[in-house]
């Protein structure tokens, strides 16, 4: 209550600032502040500033504004040292009656002045400042940089805690290089966690140390589907592989820490989990062999829950996992599990019996042997003091309370969750699932894995519709996922990702009434040049141009 008292007095002070209208005109930040007023006629000068600090503020504020002094001093080709706190210039003030995340950018003509309680908020505030820099901020070279901006007084915060994106590394790997420009692009939208997909049955991508095959066997598929041909099944023959030693995990989770993002890591388990059975068949019911998969599908293969070795190497896996990620929430997957190998299996049976779970009119007792992993998984990494996320299978049957759910086959399963209680994500395919085409084009588009996401569907997804009002405090949040199966190059990557990213961050952060989607193509050419200077590939079928500038792979009708 108090916060929110705190930010309505801001919007009090903002508005008695005497605002002045600039009609036509938008601030031109992804996404959109939630406050917005012009409040003189004179411009502040970027280009002769100083830079000062609160000696208040913390050591990772003092961080992020040494990284943007650093970058200034780039463009503007003279040293900008941050030195204490100066009544003119660009100055960066704590004030702790701020919420967490909540910052305000105030420019006068003679001083430009971000305020906040956090980190978090300092980082904000950044990102927000950098959109309003010319070119050069952004590594132009030439061209005339115009370092004036006018008197603003911007008060923002998120509509939403939690502000994910996913990266699936298990399909196709990325190196370390190529996910930290992910995180520079997701923080420039404040985006606050990445949720990184880190095994599947087509690739285990981190070391653990406990059980070195899975990066020595479960690593590299021998080869790729080439585009859907299942049947009859044709592979091109070349290999793919890679993993993240635990030394590279932790410089990706610093890396991410510096820019205010969480990174949560998925091990999706008991189903997706053929790489692992590949190096350690005795996991899996049959006892094997098993191949790391070459194809894109659902494996009827998965981790056996009749034997105890199989949640010893969970337990194993997991701690050196918590070891290596401090984030409360840890994803442990659950989706797309079959239990074909279940019912055959004399062990998972004797489970089965051993715990007493029955079918019913519902469901089967093989589907509540999932909830029996799910719980137990549960239990061990809640005593360990961290929270489950789940994929929305993990909803059926009954559900240990605390878990969060993450709704991906469409809202319901976040609607299911927010009425019994349980807070969810939510992330549906169709307006959120960023592997999905861009345009009807599709002749035109990269080959894909299917689906239609506009990024007028993004921009235009309501996380609350279905949702009874008093449940709607369980949506913690929404999240875009790009699973990478016909994703081999960063620029792919990328064009997959941008710019619906930016329509993405306007649902995450602005409130409902900030949004107009006509607002927000204006604001995207400003940050489509950006992607320009920083070399990212990315989509312009907002303008009618449909494909992948130098992209000589198979299109969209390819079969
Ligand atoms: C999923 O897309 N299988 C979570
Ligand atoms: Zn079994």
């Amino acid at each position: 209550m108090k916060k929110n008292l705190s930010i309505i007095a801001l919007c009090l002070l903002a508005i008695a600032c005497s605002p002045k209208e600039y009609p036509n005109e938008t601030i031109g930040i992804i996404p959109q502040p939630q406050v917005v007023n012009y409040t003189g006629d004179g411009v502040f000068n970027v280009a002769e500033a100083t830079v000062s600090i609160d000696p208040k503020l913390d050591d990772a504020s003092i961080g992020a504004v040494n990284c943007f002094a650093a970058s200034l001093s780039k463009a503007l080709g003279r040293e900008v040292e941050p030195q204490g706190l100066l009544k003119t210039g660009i100055r960066f003030v704590l004030n702790t009656q701020y919420q967490p995340e909540q910052y305000t950018l105030e420019i006068k003509k003679d001083k430009l002045t971000i305020t906040a309680a956090t980190a978090d908020g300092i980082k904000y505030g950044i990102a927000s400042l950098a959109q309003l820099l010319p070119d050069a901020y952004f590594g132009a070279s030439e061209g005339e940089q115009d370092w004036n901006l006018k008197e603003v007084f911007i008060n923002d915060w998120p509509r939403f805690a939690y502000r994910g994106v996913h990266l699936d590394v298990s399909r196709h790997f990325f190196n370390v290089e190529v996910v930290k420009k992910y995180l520079d692009v997701i923080a420039l939208h404040k985006v606050n966690r990445l949720h990184w997909h880190l095994t599947d049955d087509q690739g285990w991508r981190i070391e653990i140390k406990k059980y070195p095959r899975l990066t020595e066997v479960g690593s590299t598929r021998e080869e790729t589907m080439l585009l859907k041909n299942f049947k009859p099944y044709k592979g091109d023959g070349q290999p793919h592989g890679g993993y993240y030693t635990q030394d590279q995990i932790r410089e990706v989770v610093d890396y991410a820490a510096t820019l205010g993002i969480t990174v949560v890591p998925e091990i999706d388990l008991p189903g997706h989990m053929v790489a692992a059975l590949a190096a350690y068949p005795e996991l899996g019911c049959t006892g094997g062999p098993y191949k790391v998969w070459t194809i894109w599908g659902v494996a009827d293969d998965v981790l056996c829950p009749g034997k105890e070795v199989t949640f010893k190497f969970i337990e194993d896996v997991l701690d050196e996992v918590l070891d290596l990620f401090p984030s409360e929430y840890i994803h442990i997957g659950g989706d797309e599990c079959p239990k074909v190998r279940w019912k055959d299996c004399p062990d998972c049976q004797a489970r089965i019996a051993e715990v007493g779970l029955q079918n019913d009119s519902l469901h089967t007792a093989e589907q509540y042997l999932q909830n029996y992993v799910t719980e137990r998984v549960q239990a061990y990494l809640n005593e360990r003091g961290r929270k489950i996320i789940g994929w929305d299978e993990i909803l059926e049957g009954k559900l240990a309370e605390g878990a969060t759910i993450m709704s991906w086959r469409g809202p319901k399963g976040g609607i299911e969750a927010a009425k019994n209680g349980f807070d969810a994500i939510m992330t549906p395919g169709g307006p959120l699932y960023f592997d999905h085409y861009q345009s009807r084009q599709i002749d035109k588009e990269p080959f894909g894995i299917g689906g239609y996401c506009p990024i007028d569907s993004t921009y235009a997804f309501d996380p609350y519709k279905g949702i009874p009002q008093q449940a709607q405090k369980h949506i913690l949040g929404v999240q875009a996922n790009l699973w990478t199966e016909y994703i081999a190059s960063e620029d792919h990557l990328f064009y997959m990702l941008l710019p619906r990213l930016d329509a993405l961050s306007e649902l995450q952060w602005c409130a409902p009434e900030r949004k107009d989607f006509e607002r927000f193509k204006k604001d995207l050419a400003r940050i489509l040049r950006i992607y320009d200077l920083k070399g990212y590939a990315y989509s312009r079928n907002i303008y009618g141009e449909p494909g992948l500038p130098g992209y000589t792979g198979p299109l969209g009708d390819a079969k």
